[in-house]
Order: structure tokens, then C-alpha cells, then sequence
């Protein structure tokens, strides 16, 4: 069990505040109680504040993240439609094999490694004129590359493309105001930049989005993921359709509140600030950060290990000894990169205990001299 003080910054779920814990640890309540569904309407109407959203419609749904991708694709798709998918590491796949699984012809991109989508590759292909759906990831969090949301929504609406974004690893940390974007689709998972614990996914969707999804001609060939089947929940949470996680929704309320209080704006400027020193102290060891310059996220980094050393070993000594959790990189990349969740509850002081303790862990095995990663990263902290 994770001791309180030990530091979670794997790429989520993330360390929770103590609100948030002593929400969750109140008496299992009824789903139907008038307090729950008041509570679950002001977490609707804190989710809005969230995306920056007043022109569309917010859903939260007991699930994880998957659940919103897979509820987007199966409500929007038709058997044949064709789609395609920007594939910026495993979670893009992931999308692509989603819309397949429902019928879809997928045409994916896949950027090299470390890199976003070009943005005239896909203008290219959109020009074609026979796609329906854009899905692409906002920061895929197997590679830490972040896309340019605003520009592949712009695309996608220059050419009467429908626009969905997966922002698992974004909203609630990397800069993101739904209205003004215009994406059809934007969903996310507690249990990340949120800081809330896994269990619930949050959409929100354009008024055509819902359009499109209202005139299919074939009908949503799913129970639980057919989001016209949620939209009156959300409009009445009074009305029974599954019962919901009430413990996650909980912890879910609670952790919005707390996004209300800090302020949207100042949370993306703590991430931005708290990334970019994370990303300066890693580079000052000497060691590469995967994203390129232009394609790196304010909520996660991957990057290299020291050549000769494991990323598995480094990890085990950060955890042991330091109490501080993070990942290897994904798949492949497990022996050779690590990767860091900076985002939710992440602070100054955590970024700084990371890199010193990563800096100590790493002197171990290799032949970097600590105190560099620190130094770089000090004044970057500073307000
Ligand atoms: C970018 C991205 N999309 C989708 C998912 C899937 O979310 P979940 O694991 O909550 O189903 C994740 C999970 O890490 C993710 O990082």
C-alpha cells in the first residue's frame, strides 16, 4: 500500500488531496438520494467551468477513460464511415482499433516517434473529402507528445470534418477552453490532471456532435456507451439509467471544487511552469527528453535513461528509497525511458524532491555527478 507520504507521479492516477480522500471515506450514500444528484448536477456544472465550456453539453459517466473514447466512437459511427486517426503513440492506436471495432474504415497517421502530427499531412488527407470523424489524442501518454488541439479542430472544421479529442492526459492541466476551440468532442478521466481517483470519464460534446448523432440512420449498437441514451441523465440526474460510482463521484465533486478554487488559468500556468522545470532539469543531466521541442506536455515526460543504466533499476530505487513512484517507459521502451507524471497535485517542492532523489538514483549507475538537475530546475519553480 502506498504509504501518504510517499510522492505518485506516475503518468496516473496521481497523488489525491486529503479533501478529496475524506470525501470519498463518507458513508456509502443512495444513488437517488436528493444530496446525490444535487451534488452530481454542481459537479456537471463544475465540469463545464473545466473545459470552459458553455455552449455544449457535459456528461460524467462511471467508467474510465476508455469508456468515453469507446462511447464517442461507437455513438458517432456508422458501419462504413470512414475516419482518420492520428496515431501520436499507443493511446492514438487505441482509437484507431475503437472505430474499427465499430464498423469504421480507419486511415491512420502515425508520427514518428516523439513527434506531433504534421498539420499539412492531415489537411492533405482531409481535402480528400471522404472522412466523417477526426480522432486524435491531445497528449498520448505512452510517448508524452502532445498534438495542437486548436489547429487539427480548425482543419477538421475547414473541411466539414467531425473533430474528437482524446484528452485523458490534458483537461485539467494543459490549456484547453472548449468553447473557443470548437472540437465536436473533447473527453477526458478522473484520474489524472483532474486529481480525482479513476472511475469516471467527463465529455463534452458540441450541439452537432449531438445532431450528427440523432440523425444516424442505424442505431447506436451499444447499451452502456450510447450517449444519447445519457443525455437526459445528464439533463435530470434524478433519472436511473446505471448506478454510478457514487464514491468515485464523491472524490470526482470534490476534486472539481478544488480546480474551481485554484482557478483554471492558474493551473495551467502551474503545469506549464512545473513542467518546463522538470523537462530543464532532466536535460541538464545530459539526458533526452522523447518529445521534440515543439510536441512536449505541460502534464507528463518521458525520457531517456543514462545508456548502460535500466529504467526498471532506476525506478525501483526511486521507489524504495525515495518513496517516490514513477513509470517506465511504455512497451518497448520499458528498459530505455521513464515517465513522469507532473500534473493534478503537483507542486514545486515535488518536482524538486523528484529530480534530486532522480539525480541520487541515477549516480548510482551511471556516471552522472548530482546536483545539475536541481540547479537548472530552481529558478524555473520560483512565481
Ligand atoms: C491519453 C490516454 N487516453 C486514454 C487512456 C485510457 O484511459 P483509461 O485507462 O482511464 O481507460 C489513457 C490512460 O492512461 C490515456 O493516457
Amino acid at each position: 500500500m502506498i504509504d501518504p507520504d510517499e510522492l505518485l507521479m506516475i503518468p496516473g492516477p496521481t497523488t489525491l488531496s486529503s479533501r478529496v480522500r475524506s470525501a470519498m471515506a463518507r458513508p456509502q450514500q443512495s444513488h437517488v438520494a436528493p444530496e446525490f444528484y444535487e451534488m452530481f448536477k454542481e459537479s456537471l456544472e463544475l465540469s463545464r467551468y473545466l473545459f470552459g465550456d458553455r455552449s455544449g453539453y457535459q456528461f460524467i459517466i462511471t467508467g474510465s477513460g476508455t469508456i468515453g473514447m469507446e462511447a464517442s466512437a461507437v455513438s458517432l459511427l456508422e458501419p462504413g464511415d470512414n475516419v482518420l486517426s492520428i496515431e501520436t503513440g499507443y493511446f492514438g492506436h487505441r482509437f484507431s482499433t475503437l472505430a474499427e471495432i465499430h464498423g469504421a474504415k480507419v486511415d491512420a497517421i502515425v508520427t514518428p516517434l516523439g513527434e506531433r502530427v504534421n498539420q499539412e499531412i492531415v489537411e492533405k488527407k482531409l481535402k480528400q473529402g471522404k472522412f466523417k470523424v477526426l480522432l486524435f489524442t491531445h497528449v498520448d501518454t505512452s510517448t508524452s507528445v502532445m498534438n495542437d488541439v486548436s489547429a487539427l479542430t480548425r482543419i477538421a472544421k475547414d473541411n466539414g470534418v467531425i473533430s474528437v479529442c482524446d484528452s485523458v492526459c490534458g483537461v485539467g492541466g494543459a490549456r484547453l477552453v472548449f468553447d473557443e476551440l470548437g472540437t465536436d468532442i473533447v473527453l477526458t478521466g478522473s484520474q489524472k490532471a483532474i486529481a480525482a481517483p479513476p472511475g469516471a470519464t467527463l465529455l463534452a460534446l458540441s450541439t452537432h456532435a449531438l445532431d450528427v448523432m440523432e440523425k444516424r440512420k442505424t442505431p447506436i449498437a451499444s447499451y452502456y456507451m450510447n450517449l444519447l441514451r445519457w443525455k437526459p441523465v445528464m439533463d435530470d440526474p434524478k433519472i436511473y439509467l446505471t448506478t454510478p460510482a457514487v464514491q468515485v463521484m464523491l472524490g470526482l465533486h470534490e476534486a472539481l471544487l478544488e480546480i474551481k478554487e485554484e482557478g483554471i488559468e492558474n493551473r495551467w500556468t502551474r503545469h506549464e511552469r512545473i513542467g518546463q522545470a522538470f523537462r530543464a532539469g532532466i536535460e541538464a543531466l545530459g539526458l533526452k527528453v522523447l518529445p521534440k521541442e515543439n510536441s512536449t506536455a505541460s502534464t507528463v515526460t518521458t525520457f531517456y535513461v543514462p545508456q548502460g543504466t535500466n529504467a526498471g533499476e532506476i525506478q525501483e530505487t526511486l521507489r524504495s528509497q525515495f518513496g517516490i513512484h514513477i513509470a517506465r517507459g511504455f512497451g518497448d521502451w520499458k528498459d530505455t525511458m521513464l515517465r513522469v507524471g507532473h500534473f493534478g497535485n503537483t507542486s514545486a517542492t515535488d518536482i524538486i524532491a523528484l529530480l534530486g532523489s532522480l539525480e541520487l538514483a541515477l549516480a548510482k549507475s551511471s556516471k552522472i555527478a548530482p546536483g545539475k538537475a536541481v540547479e537548472k530546475a530552481m529558478p524555473l519553480l520560483e512565481r
